[in-house]
């Protein structure tokens, strides 16, 4: 069985280019990964999903179907450029379960590639339950009062520990717009987004008046800017909203695949603390769950462990032999992927104190015959060929295991991730 890489597209403010991002995105989607099936969703009533990929006759079964609890797969269907569909539905009721239940749905849906789902301009139940089951959520930012609203979009994520899947689209942008002589307007946006602390992407979708008379006119149809509207700025700029999703799927994929990896065992289902708990040292592969040591967390994959002291040391030894003047509460492990500064992964090991303050960077050479990659493997669930721009952060002192258990702990955990992603992220270096 398997499960799809959900993408919900998603802002509690209207007509910031939600659907338009949503339904092109699997439009670009299928044409650059032909073999991949791309499915969309939408829980908005506007009926754009079926405009857009909907052949002949309208379908029997819609989304109502699913929140009635019918099987995801058995309502998809055929639409045009490839794309399946499920239909959109008039009047959606929410189920009686807690939004969380969607996601469980989607985990066991027979249903293989990408989903996106398109969600309503309001944080209702559908929204919510589309950003619980998401592995990767586009916030469209086209202002400022949509930079704002992101905030409480960020805030459920971050209840369950996946803050870091989402990431800001500036949307309908006019790049000549200024903010005043100096600052351009989508410039200033993508600043005050970094400061927020949010992941932004790096290009920006325009706005562009020949997009837009896609979705307009008479015509009960909408056709997409990559068979319509090619001659635009923004049929580039889908191509690399597209290769970006690919990009991250790609990991996701890897880190399914390698959840196993060299044998270790994952448990993804206990609660609190224990979730994604690796159950052996990654260094020595003798088990370490319960007697506790140097706890590691990896923010892409979730997950953690602990390390043997003598495995720490090992490790340290490779990381940082150096060590700093100061007392080191913490060493956070910075590794671009491939491609992203260089054509080979870079490794950069980060000193921190007990206030997150940077006290050293030290850029790693990894050698022939290190055992290091391996290790990393392990701990991130990953091959390093595979990564994108990650960190892994390792405690510098040991503790028992109970001390990481339970959401108090998981809350100061993820403090402390916050603040050291922060201070990395103004220096530059993540
Ligand atoms: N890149 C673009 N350039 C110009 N117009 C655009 C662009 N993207 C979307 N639009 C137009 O902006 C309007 C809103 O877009 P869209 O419906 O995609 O937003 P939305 O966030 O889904 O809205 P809602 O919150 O109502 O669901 C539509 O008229 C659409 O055609
Ligand atoms: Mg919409």
């Amino acid at each position: 069985m398997s499960c799809p890489f959900v993408i919900a597209v998603a802002s509690e403010k209207g007509g910031v280019g939600k659907t338009t991002i949503a339904t092109n995105l699997a439009v670009y989607l299928k044409a650059l990964r032909e073999d991949l099936p791309v499915t969309i969703a939408s829980f908005d009533n506007h009926f754009s999903v079926d405009q857009m990929f909907a052949l002949g006759t309208r379908p029997v079964n819609s989304i109502a179907d699913l929140l009635e609890g019918s099987a995801p797969a058995e309502l998809i269907a055929m639409g045009q450029y490839g794309v399946q569909f499920i239909a959109s539905s008039r009047r959606l009721i929410a189920p009686p379960h807690p939004p969380a239940w969607l996601h469980r749905i989607l985990d066991k849906a027979d249903l293989d590639g990408l989903l996106i789902l398109d969600t309503r301009p309001i944080l209702d139940w559908f929204t919510e339950a589309a950003l619980l089951a998401a592995d990767l959520v586009l916030v469209p930012v086209k202002d400022r009062a949509a930079l704002v609203n992101a905030a409480a979009l960020r805030e459920i994520l971050v209840e369950v520990e996946q803050a870091d899947r989402i990431w800001l689209v500036p949307s309908l942008v006019d790049p000549r717009a200024r903010l005043n002589s100096e600052v351009r307007v989508h410039e200033f946006l993508d600043y005050a987004a970094r400061e927020r602390d949010y992941q932004v992407l790096d290009f920006y979708i325009s706005k562009s008046p020949k997009v837009e008379g896609l979705a307009s006119g008479f015509s009960s149809s909408i056709r997409p800017v990559l068979t319509h509207a090619r001659n635009t700025a923004v049929h580039g700029q889908l191509k690399q909203l597209a290769e970006f999703v690919l990009a991250r799927f790609d990991i996701e994929a890897g880190s399914r695949r390698a959840s196993h990896l060299g044998g270790a065992h994952v448990s993804e289902t206990l609660p609190g603390g224990y979730h994604r708990l690796v159950l052996e040292c990654p260094v020595c592969g003798r088990h370490s769950a319960s007697d506790g040591g140097h706890f590691y967390f990896d923010m892409r994959s979730r997950r953690r462990g602990f390390l043997h002291s003598a495995c720490f040391v090992r490790l340290v030894d490779v990381l940082c032999p150096e060590g700093a003047d100061r007392p080191v509460d913490l060493i956070a492990l910075t590794i671009d992927g491939p491609g992203l500064v260089g054509p080979e992964y870079r490794l950069t090991a980060h000193l921190c104190d007990a206030a997150g303050e940077l006290l050293d960077s030290e850029e790693i050479e990894v050698r022939e015959g290190q055992q290091l990659e391996g290790w990393l493997a392990m701990m991130t669930g990953r091959h390093l060929d595979a990564a994108y721009r990650e960190l892994l952060l390792i405690n510098h002192e040991p503790s028992p295991m109970d001390q990481h258990l339970g959401a108090d702990a998981a809350r100061s955990f993820a403090r402390k991730r916050r603040l050291i992603s922060r201070e990395l992220r103004l220096a530059g270096l993540f």
